[in-house]
């Protein structure tokens, strides 16, 4: 890695205790590192961790085990005025606006108020209008509410409000997935823009993996809670090694279908998902790998670096290949 990594998170685990039911592990163990200034795209199937993933990077939820840094400063663990403090260097987008704004507050009203939590001096409204014009936002929307808008100018607001304290990093959970396609590419490219102009670190979640291709300098794949591939987009998707990016990225390209769903049909060719409060013994993915032996079903894989750098969390990453229908 040439850049500096801003974010770098060790060991990440969340567990949630679910009554009558034994505990769930949402996320087991993650370790990831994203250098500054880039994208890095999680993706995998619904109920994988990705979400909660995206929470605890940014301290939205507390760890179970594991560790957070942002720019070497730990994220967990703080006292509420060192987290609100921290809390400028980082910022969610969601796929929902409304989970990140007040509908009954002006647009004016919700791009300031993390200004006025701050204790922003300067002049509010100017401010308002700059961050208006950085999302390619009429500054007459600034006195309509949240209704009024459509939903890319929903989520406009919304990013508006994520970068007016210059944050450095911006977990981006599926933000367009909501939005009507003819939107999303234009609010995509917003993103890239921004991405661009102000030196942002995303993490970016989606299920549309052209998107991912389009943005993402890194990718990593998501299955029951662990990292099973990490590596430079272009590799994993050119060449996936682990079988389950080989039967994600399997899914034909048909342009009408939600991204969402296409990865869903793709995905339940492959069999049931595991519950995650019941995870297959030794690799957890091998109840659905066409490729699975007794090795695979005993002894769990560790995410291991492949000699093109990219990494794996399979015994047979280097000669694995699932039918390339
Ligand atoms: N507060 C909670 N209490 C109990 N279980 C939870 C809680 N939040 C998430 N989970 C469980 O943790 C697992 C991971 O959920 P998460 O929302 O992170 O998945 P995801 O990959 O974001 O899915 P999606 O693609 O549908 O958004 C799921 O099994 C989910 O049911
Ligand atoms: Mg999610």
């Amino acid at each position: 890695m040439t850049g500096q990594d801003l974010v770098v998170a060790e060991g990440l685990t969340k567990r949630y205790d679910v009554r009558g039911r034994g505990t769930l592990t949402a996320v087991d163990g993650v370790d990831l590192r994203i250098e500054k200034g880039t994208t890095l795209a999680l993706v995998g199937e619904s109920g994988c961790g990705k979400s909660t993933t995206g929470r605890l990077l940014l301290a939205l939820e507390r760890l179970s085990a594991g560790k957070v840094t942002i720019d070497g400063d730990s994220v967990h663990g703080l006292g509420k005025r060192e987290l609100r403090a921290l809390r400028r260097k980082m910022q969610p987008v969601f796929q929902d606006p409304y989970d990140s704004i007040n509908g009954r507050m002006t647009v004016e009203q919700i791009i300031a108020e993390p200004l006025r939590v701050h204790g922003f001096a300067g002049d509010l409204a100017g401010k308002v209008g700059e961050l208006l014009d950085a999302v390619n936002l009429a500054s007459a929307l600034a006195r309509r509410f949240p209704h009024e808008l459509s939903g890319g100018q929903r989520q406009r607001v919304a990013i508006a409000r994520a970068i007016a304290l210059d944050p450095e990093f911006i977990v981006c959970d599926e933000p367009v997935s909501a939005l009507d396609v003819s939107v999303q590419a234009q609010v995509v490219n917003l993103l890239r823009g921004l991405q661009a102009e102000r030196g942002l670190t995303y993490l970016f979640i989606s299920h549309d993996l052209a998107l991912v291709r389009y943005l993402a300098q890194r990718t990593a794949v998501m299955y029951l809670g662990r990292i099973v591939e990490e590596g430079p987009t272009a590799l994993v998707f050119a060449d996936p090694r682990h079988p389950y990016t080989q039967l994600l990225l399997a899914a034909a390209p048909r342009p009408r279908v939600r991204a969402r769903d296409k990865v869903a049909a793709t995905v339940r060719s492959m069999g049931e998902l595991p519950s995650p409060l019941s995870k297959p013994s030794g690799c957890a993915f091998s109840s659905r790998c066409p490729l699975a032996t007794d090795r695979c079903r005993e002894e769990t894989p560790a995410l291991r670096v492949l000699p093109d750098g990219r990494a794996a969390a399979c015994h047979y990453a280097e000669t694995a290949q699932v039918g390339a229908a």
